[in-house]
């Protein structure tokens, strides 16, 4: 059988999207449904005074208002949190009167269609008594703490190794610098969604539009007090979650809690504004970077020491500092993580957190020590290659880095370019290249899978998991077909249903190695089963479909469960990457432009060319984004985010993408998954907006140290 594992197959739903038949959870039509509309708060901190539902009620085809004074019991209390779910976050679902954030969800109104949901939510009458809510890091590091635990993986808040504080003293080049990034909200294009249908008083039926559907299943059956196998969540297709969908948040339970009280299906989909706070956003960062390093480019100190908000209520790190850990070889290291308290819905894990805003800062500042040390900035990279995890004293489980430099620098064209800033000029534009390493964790975790051969010889191959849009649907597809030893079009596989295998949340960039690897083994399982037919004796070539006559079986079915990656306890894993970008700056105005982005990875074998080359390219735009774009404008006095739309927080728009020219370099990481298979849902975006920074100091001579820079920053 022809081997598939790394064609450029189409998606298998690729055809059902594009006509508009795959449904996505607010498409869900179920007799007898009802609409939900949230109310949400106008401050961002204080109490509800009074709240007045009384115009809302009276819209026409509304059936409830649901507000604090409702006093809806649950069975468990929804501001704890199992620390063993790292993806679990405390939601607020009217058990009080108090506000901790702005557009924090204070009611919920039910009603026949959805315009009367949203009219009787906007007639929700509240009165607060305020505070002046905290939203800014300015003055943060005096009142910031450091967490034990950071992060899904619960790195420790702060590492040191050697003499930091002495080795950059004694550093005869030294080198301090602040960075920052802005807060982002994920913003995926499907807004959260979620239909809720009671059977009876004890079994619910969930179609969630979720990064983790047995998280989601989990979380609801606890607060309700229900039996886990009387909660089913459904989730066949994510219209992009990028972080944001992976907790189980407030609108979730809030739908649940409509459809008890009108007893009847309930459907909620957020309002875009309402995203901008209650769903999660990336903190914004500050870094302070510090290096020492010989006069020759050997770094001897390499520090990063980075303030980021958590909310008022929750914890959640924003782990930037995880590249200055591990990336480079220094023998002196020191990374703190703080956190401020702010006002704010709690950040959450967004598309590679802390590795996005922590190699802005580490690959900015690096190529501000190639500069001082008048050194290329690959080869600085080079001279500071680190053959081994000095944080985690691990060897890599592979690591072609230098392949990517290499490949990278001369699809590029690198060698062409002159170092001095303001030395490439076309009329009107200055022309800048720059480059910076890219750097993700390669994760797998416990996974199940099923595969049967059916008597036709199909085969339909089910794990719970999700497709958020990447590809997954596709690539397990061919991970099956390759390990059964059949053609692609006789595998089905599906996935987001809780009735099928369980499987952890797609986060992390995890989903290709951790249910890649329990479909692979079930697969593998099943073909055993199958040539242990075969060598019962008959005829040797017989089909599938004739040893399956065979066994006189209408199907013959195999399952794995497969466990966290074991060689992680003796290996660090991570994937890597090269990226290269030019910009073009108007020198007049300030305007930027990214006119191309080399992008090289190494992250193991690529399971489909093309949702991997569409994978690392929407990372490296979003990376774009990063650096000149994306921002929640905060109001500092109101806590509110003022562009909570699609309008004003801008994101990358074709007209924004220049030629994006995406490669890997040929790997293999068997430590990883059997496949050889690391994820790829997350690097892209590590190292883009740096690159890019450092294209706009080589264009401009301007060293901007704080995302998004926009023309005015320089000017
Ligand atoms: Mo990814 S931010 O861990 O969904």
């Amino acid at each position: 059988m022809a081997n598939v594992i790394g064609e450029p197959l189409d998606r298998v739903d690729g055809h059902l999207k594009v006509t508009g038949q795959a449904t996505y959870s607010g498409d869900w039509n179920i007799p007898n449904i009802t609409y939900a509309a949230l109310t949400v708060s106008r401050i961002a901190s204080g109490n509800i005074v009074s709240i007045d539902t009384r115009a809302a009620s009276q819209v026409s085809g509304v059936l409830a208002v649901l507000t604090y004074k409702d006093k809806i019991k649950l069975a468990a209390d929804p501001s704890k949190v199992n620390p063993k779910e790292p993806a679990e976050r405390v939601i607020q679902i009217l058990q009080d009167t108090r506000v901790m954030y702005a557009y924090q969800p204070i009611a919920v109104a039910v009603a026949e269609t959805y315009e009367a949901a949203c009219e009787a939510a906007d007639a929700v009458s509240v009165r607060y008594a305020e505070k002046k809510p905290s939203v800014t890091l300015v003055n943060g590091m005096a009142r910031s703490y450091i967490p034990e635990k950071a992060g899904g993986a619960g790195d420790p808040g702060q590492s040191h190794r050697g003499d930091f504080k002495a080795a950059l003293d004694a550093a005869p080049v030294r080198m301090q610098e602040i960075y920052t990034t802005a807060f982002h909200t994920h913003s995926p294009m499907e807004p959260h969604a979620t239909v809720a249908v009671w059977d009876g008083p004890d079994k619910l039926t969930l179609y969630d539009s979720s990064q983790g559907i047995f998280g989601d299943r989990k979380r609801v059956a606890s607060l309700f007090g229900l039996q886990l196998d009387n909660v089913r969540v459904i989730c066949p297709y994510v219209g992009g979650g990028f972080g944001s969908k992976g907790p189980t948040w407030s609108h979730t339970v809030l739908c649940v809690m409509a459809a008890q009280r009108v007893n009847r299906p309930v459907k909620l989909v957020m309002q875009r504004p309402h995203m901008f706070g209650p769903v999660g956003c990336r903190s914004e960062t500050q870094q302070t970077i510090s290096m020492g390093a010989s006069n020759d480019g050997k770094l001897s100190a390499l520090g990063n020491d980075t303030l980021t908000h958590t909310s008022t209520f929750d914890e959640f790190t924003e782990t930037a500092t995880g590249p200055t850990r591990m990336l480079y070889s220094s023998p002196n290291n020191s990374t703190v993580q703080r956190l401020v308290r702010s006002d704010i819905g709690t950040p959450s894990y967004t598309r590679a957190p802390g590795e996005a805003p922590g190699t802005f800062a580490l690959e900015v500042a690096m190529d501000e020590l190639a500069y001082k040390l008048g050194i290329d900035p690959v080869e600085l990279r080079l001279i500071n290659y680190a053959e081994r995890d000095e944080d985690k004293n691990l060897p890599w489980s592979d690591k072609p880095l230098r392949e990517c430099y290499r490949i990278g620098a001369e699809r590029f064209g690198w060698a062409k370019r002159n170092p001095a800033p303001r030395s490439m000029r076309d009329r009107n534009t200055l022309i800048g290249w720059g480059m910076a390493t890219s750097v993700y964790p390669a994760r797998r975790s416990p996974a199940s899978a099923r595969a049967r051969m059916n008597a036709d010889g199909t085969v339909h191959v089910d794990a719970g998991s999700q497709d958020l849009g990447g590809g997954t649907y596709t690539i397990m597809t061919q991970i099956a077909a390759d390990a059964v030893g059949v053609p692609v079009k006789s595998v089905t596989f599906r996935l987001g249903d809780t009735r099928y295998p369980e499987t952890p949340v797609s986060g992390g960039s995890q989903t290709a190695a951790t249910c890649g690897t329990a479909v692979y083994e079930a697969c593998i399982a099943l073909r055993e089963k199958l040539l242990s037919l075969a060598s019962l004796g008959g005829n040797q070539t017989a089909t599938v479909q004739e040893l399956m006559a065979r066994s006189g079986q209408p199907f013959i079915e195999a399952q794995a469960s497969t466990e966290a990656n074991a060689d992680a306890k003796t290996m660090s894993c991570y994937s890597f990457g090269a990226q290269f970008a030019e910009v073009r700056v108007d020198v007049d105005l300030g305007q930027i432009r990214v006119a191309r982005m080399t992008g090289v990875f190494a992250a193991g074998t690529i399971l489909n060319a093309k949702t991997a080359r569409s994978q690392f390219m929407g990372g490296m735009i979003w990376g774009i984004s990063l650096a000149l774009l994306e921002k929640d404008a905060y109001d500092p006095q109101l806590g509110r985010i003022v562009n909570n739309n699609l309008a004003e927080y801008l994101v990358p728009t074709n007209p924004d993408v220049g030629t994006i020219d995406v490669a890997w370099v040929q790997d293999e990481d068997l430590h990883v998954s059997p496949m050889g298979a690391k994820g790829i849902g997350e690097i892209g975006i590590t190292g883009s907006a740096a690159a890019i920074a450092n294209a706009i100091y080589h264009a401009t001579g301007k060293r901007i140290r704080e995302t998004p820079i926009t023309p005015d920053k320089l000017l």
